[in-house]
């Protein structure tokens, strides 16, 4: 194996919270708030939530431990991850496709933090206006001016986090931003959870339903497990590259599904009591957040403020998961290209900007310029999560099993935890070598056979 040159000088996560609230920070994203607790809906509430569960363990812990052990025991982020544990091989194009794909996220996911940030602004300042026409207002708003400003204010604060590095940025802004992220959350759910009628929208989320669960159920819970977590993309290498020898995989792993699986259900329990007890439909993703629940929002007293409170969520929620994707191209190129912080930051802004603008004109002028039938902020998201994600994830787990070791990995894993012989390393090895990658292998079918 190659010695890690920069091993002396190489950061590290201070604290074993800090690096446990970064790495949760990053999954805890847009697809906790809008995304989960529609899937739980629609696939049966209670139900579903048991085979999301069961998914998460025998496959999103698995491929969560294969990243951090690639990470840690390398002590390098992505590309030079592969090239010191697989040297003279072609391994490191995986690490190649996690860059890939980070980079493209990059390009678009500021669009929609920027659409959170400034509707902050607007619930403070123009209230009346968001609920004249929520869906009028949200059309103007993403076409218009202000999406690029908001757009750039998303990617410059996330920029300027990382550029402070892990310990004074990352880490520091993490352990900050999560824990007002948990306040945030509990304050809206004690509001949704006192409205009238708000049962219903319980019975929504948590109601077992067997009868509408399927087998599109559970590729719809494989296919979340993966993106909820962050996997696929060389964040966890990334991340694990800065954590000390010392640290408790096993508890930093169980701290993070445990708290991104919890936030996902809050979210739902604040969001849908309130979408029901005011007599909205539920919808997905863009049209719940940024239409529905305004509207819904517009029928409480002070509903500005617990607005405001919602889309400060959102935007929290987003802002890390971009931190944590910057840092994977960033320490790319300063592990594999020598280039300093700053430096490396100003490449990634300036792809990302190139890439971006068309994303953010997608809403606007650019809404019916098509690419293989998809507008650009389509596509870019397309070929990163239903492409070059699944297929990262189950190259990586190939990498694991006939490259790096089952074994060898388990070791890494160990290494630092307080506790040997504990369950996630007992389920580690058969989940691993055979119940991930077979269902990585539906998750990659399924999606492109769509
Ligand atoms: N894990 C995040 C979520 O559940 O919303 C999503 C995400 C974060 C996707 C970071 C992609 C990413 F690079």
């Amino acid at each position: 194996m190659r010695e890690n040159p920069n091993e002396k000088k190489r950061e590290h996560f201070a604290s074993q919270f800090g690096l446990v609230m970064a790495a949760v920070g990053s999954a805890v994203g847009l697809g906790n708030v809008w995304r989960f607790s529609y899937i739980t809906g629609i696939n049966g509430g209670g139900a579903f939530l048991v085979i999301y569960i069961v998914c998460v363990l025998l496959v999103g812990v698995p491929v969560l431990i294969s990243e951090l052990t690639i990470g840690r025991k390398s002590g390098f982020s992505s590309v030079a991850a592969f090239k010191t544990l697989a040297p003279g091989s072609f391994w490191w194009l995986v690490g190649a496709l996690e860059v890939f794909a980070s980079t493209l996220i990059i390009s678009y996911y500021p669009v929609v933090a920027g659409w959170t940030l400034g509707y902050v602004l607007e619930s403070l300042t123009d209230w009346s206006f968001v609920t004249a026409d929520p869906a009028a207002t949200f059309a103007a708003f993403s076409s218009g001016w202000k999406a690029f400003v908001a757009a750039a204010a998303a990617l410059l604060c996330s920029m300027l986090i990382v550029l402070g590095g892990v310990t004074s940025g990352i880490e520091k802004w993490s352990s900050l931003l999560m824990p007002a992220l948990g306040v945030i959350l509990l304050a809206l759910l004690a509001r949704s959870l006192s409205l009238p009628g708000a049962f219903e929208g319980l019975s929504f989320l948590l109601q077992p339903d067997f009868s509408k669960l399927g087998v599109r159920s559970v590729l719809d819970a494989l296919g979340h497990t993966f993106y909820s977590l962050s996997l696929g993309m060389g964040i966890m290498i990334t991340y694990a590259s800065y954590m000390k020898k010392d640290v408790d995989l096993a508890l930093a792993a169980v701290s993070i599904i445990t708290l991104d699986t919890l936030v996902a259900l809050l979210a739902g329990l604040a969001i849908f009591p309130t979408v029901f007890a005011l007599g909205f439909d539920p919808a997905q993703g863009v049209g719940l957040a940024f239409v529905t629940l305004p509207a819904a929002f517009a029928k409480i007293p002070a509903g500005w403020l617990f607005s405001a409170l919602f889309f400060l969520l959102l935007f929290i929620a987003a802002l890390t998961s971009l931190i944590s994707l910057l840092q994977v191209p960033i320490a790319f190129l300063e592990d594999s290209a020598g280039l300093s912080r700053t430096k490396a930051a100003l490449v990634v802004c300036t792809v990302a900007t190139v890439l971006g603008v068309p994303a953010v004109l997608s809403f606007g002028p650019m809404a019916d310029v098509t690419f293989l039938g998809y507008t650009w902020f389509n596509l870019l998201d397309t070929l990163a999560n239903v492409v070059l994600m699944p297929l990262a994830g189950f190259l990586g787990i190939m990498f694991i099993i006939f490259r790096f070791g089952v074994d060898a990995s388990l070791a890494e894993f160990l290494t630092g935890a307080k506790k040997q012989d504990n369950l996630l390393a007992r389920i580690y090895s058969p989940a691993i070598r055979w119940i991930a990658p077979v269902a990585m292998s539906l998750i990659l079918l399924h999606t492109l056979s769509r």
